[in-house]
């Protein structure tokens, strides 16, 4: 997924679309606050430079005027602010009420946060890299992360949540028209933080319930093609199968091979290395290579080790 340059339409001057059913709310807050600080930014400035120029001083002989305050004035200024501050807070609180509660009976789909990609698991048991969800129906995300602070951020859809490792945190949101946007990481988590990005498809409901089905019924295959699968979900973001390197080396052609580690030990990588590297990264670092990887004992299981490994050793 990430190889792939996620085509964002983020990069307008005026906010992204609006796509889910809690974006007008949240950008008329937006939008009332900006106005409030344009205004006021108007009149403070343009006071002051009116005040500046009408009451310069003159001559040697100009003196301070006696006035010492106005009572109607001053409390003018404080109580007007006032209640355009409290209803800029109204506006604000309803927002958030309405973006923190999930709507009972909403589409749970587990999100998974790990240096640097995103796992989105839906009731079914399909794992993908990509986050589909049904149009106009409430999805409710329910998110962890395996190791650093991580956040999801959906512009598009004007929801935004930090991902904790041991906890869970949520958020929702209707999407309320077909088509793709992204999701991305907005807290800063490492060397390919600026990478970890995720494609949103929003589906029909019916478009949705024929790409569940057909997910999970292409779930099955040899260990080398499940394999393929998982090494695109959790390995992808940092290792290439074409020779490139990434944050950690390329995997094609390794399996079988010499290896060369950190202290200059050589050794072959066989079936042991893959696996303790795959579940303890640390343990062996590969020469020229930062020790960046997190470890996977206790993400994937003896079967799933053994399909990663079938894979790269089905590569050239
Ligand atoms: Cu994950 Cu930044």
């Amino acid at each position: 997924m990430n190889q792939e340059k996620l085509s964002i339409a983020l990069d307008s001057f005026w906010l992204p679309r609006q796509a889910s059913n809690l974006a007008p709310e949240i950008d008329f807050g937006w939008t009332l606050a900006k106005i409030v600080a344009y205004v006021f930014f108007a009149l403070v400035v343009g006071a002051m430079i009116v005040f500046v120029v009408k009451f310069r001083r003159r001559s040697d002989r100009d003196r301070t005027s006696a006035l010492q305050h106005n009572t109607a004035l001053e409390i003018g200024w404080s109580v007007g602010p006032l209640i355009i501050l409290m209803a800029c807070f109204l506006v604000g609180f309803q927002g958030y009420l309405a973006s923190s509660v999930a709507p009972a009976g909403a589409y749970e789909i587990a999100v998974t946060a790990q240096k640097w990609n995103w796992q989105f698991t839906y009731p079914n048991g399909v794992v993908t890299n990509e986050l589909v969800v049904p149009e106009d129906r409430p999805v409710k995300l329910v998110m962890s992360s395996r190791d650093v602070l991580h956040s999801v951020f959906i512009p598009e859809f004007r929801v935004k949540q930090d991902v904790i490792p041991r906890q869970y945190t949520t958020l929702w949101f209707t999407a309320t028209e077909p088509g793709e946007t992204v999701l991305l990481c907005t807290e800063y988590c490492g060397l390919q933080h600026s990478e970890m990005l995720s494609r949103v498809r929003v589906l029909a409901q019916d478009d949705f319930g024929r790409w569940l089905d057909d997910a999970a019924s292409a779930a099955g295959g040899s260990p080398a093609q499940q394999g393929e699968k998982l090494f695109t979900m959790y390995c992808s973001a940092c290792h290439t199968v074409d020779g490139t390197r990434r944050v950690g080396p390329a995997l094609n052609g390794l399996a079988g091979r010499q290896t060369t580690l950190v202290g200059g030990q050589v050794l072959v990588a066989d079936e042991n290395y893959l696996r303790e590297s795959i579940l303890t990264p640390a343990t062996k670092i590969v020469e020229g290579y930062p020790n960046a990887m997190s470890p996977f004992q206790g993400v994937l299981n003896d079967s799933q080790v053994d399909a990663v490994i079938a894979y790269l050793k089905s590569l050239e």
